[in-house]
């Protein structure tokens, strides 16, 4: 993004203030329930988006230098992320080549080599097996060089670490990374995600479908009622202009602030001093973008009514440079965040219930809410797509 397309949203949510409105779909939308509780559909979902576009799951500053390695739980199972020798992130299957065994079960850490902790078969950073124990006497057809650990294409970009388990090499990934991210690429450079290091991390599963976590982030109509303890005072009620890119969704979303803004002050004003903007980038990593820092949410959906929700905070100092009082800063921000989308999630909990209890056939979207028909639209055109082969 550059400065005149900032400039383009202040102007934008100038607008909006002025004429107390938020942008508008043209008409409201009804949502079928089915596509919350149905688990057969939930399986298609899976297939057809998780399983087949780029999904985050380090940031770059958690593998900071090479032999440096991480194990994940993800959508494909156990991995193993390392960064080579070269600087090049690696992610393999965390399993062994011999019978199997989990590799490497520490969470973190720093290694040259990986060794199996049953017979102690050997893989480097890289993958390739580098030493089997009595290879020549109980192994002696055995040809390392096929054996190495299985990769799955990964790739960096943005400050992240993304893995594409339907890329068949390294340069495929790269290639549907910079595909599907195209239209918030300018975007994302601007955000400087990069520059940024992780703070914080906080995991909890929640009791509700995946998508009615990433709707929650697509409207501000909700702000001055389900955040009326926390947040909702500083916003401006239902008022944010929503965008569409791509796959993706950008929701700026004005704080109060907006109304201090005069013509003479507009052009010395950043986007991100008045207004948090809400990046929903498909299929499940969203960023929450705040003056000075990031809070990257991870969406996992375990089944059909259950999501795993990982929040860090990226901020912009390392966090073993902070000082003591910039530590409580940035702990006191990230409990605030912790709170705030607590209020989303224990919603979503209430709406799952509902679904489940079949007293609606389907969920309504007002002319304001007409990101979240636009997003479902895209749900239904990758299960389409991915029927039709
Ligand atoms: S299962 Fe890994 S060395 Fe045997
Ligand atoms: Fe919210």
């Amino acid at each position: 993004m550059n400065r005149s397309d900032e400039h383009q949203l202040l102007m934008q949510c100038l607008s909006l203030l002025e004429e107390k409105s938020t942008t508008l779909s043209p008409q409201s939308h009804a949502s079928p329930t089915d596509r919350y509780t149905d688990p057969d559909r939930f399986a298609q979902e899976l297939k057809a988006i998780h399983q087949r576009l780029p999904i985050a799951y380090l940031h770059s500053s958690e593998l900071p230098e090479p032999h440096h390695f991480r194990t994940i739980d993800t959508h494909v199972g156990a991995v193993l992320f390392t960064r080579g020798e070269d600087g090049n992130v690696n992610a393999f299957h965390n399993v062994c080549r011999h019978r199997g065994a989990q590799v490497e079960s520490r969470a973190s850490g720093c290694a040259k080599a990986f060794s199996c902790p049953y017979h102690a078969w050997r893989y480097s950073a890289e993958g390739e097996l580098i030493s089997v124990p009595f290879e020549q006497t109980c192994f002696p057809d055995l040809n390392k060089s096929e054996r190495g650990l299985v990769a799955i294409p990964c790739i960096e970009a943005y400050g992240f670490i993304w893995l594409c388990p339907e890329a068949d090499s390294r340069e495929a990934a790269e290639q549907q990374v910079a595909q599907h991210f195209e239209p918030v690429s300018a975007d994302l450079s601007w955000l400087g995600l990069d520059q940024l290091h992780t703070f914080d991390q906080h995991r909890r599963r929640w009791r509700c479908n995946w998508k009615i976590v990433n709707e929650g982030g697509l409207e501000t109509y909700h702000f001055k009622f389900a955040h009326k303890d926390s947040i909702g005072p500083y916003f401006l009620s239902n008022t944010c202009v929503t965008d569409q890119l791509g796959a993706h969704f950008r929701v700026v979303m004005p704080t109060e602030k907006l109304k201090e803004v005069t013509e003479a002050s507009l052009a010395d004003t950043r986007l991100r001093d008045i207004t948090h903007i809400v990046y929903g980038l498909a299929p499940q990593t969203t960023f929450l973008v705040q003056k000075a820092h990031i809070d990257w949410i991870q969406m996992i959906p375990v089944c059909v009514d259950e999501t795993d929700i990982i929040m860090t905070s990226l901020i912009p100092t390392p966090r073993e440079e902070l000082s003591a009082e910039e530590h409580a800063y940035w702990q006191r921000n990230l409990e605030i965040s912790i709170a705030t989308l607590d209020e989303d999630f224990e919603l979503g909990q209430s709406i799952q219930a509902g679904l489940n209890s079949g007293a609606n056939q389907s969920l309504t979207f007002g002319r304001n809410e007409g990101a979240l028909a636009a997003y479902n639209r895209w749900v239904e055109d990758q299960l389409q797509a991915f029927n039709n082969g």
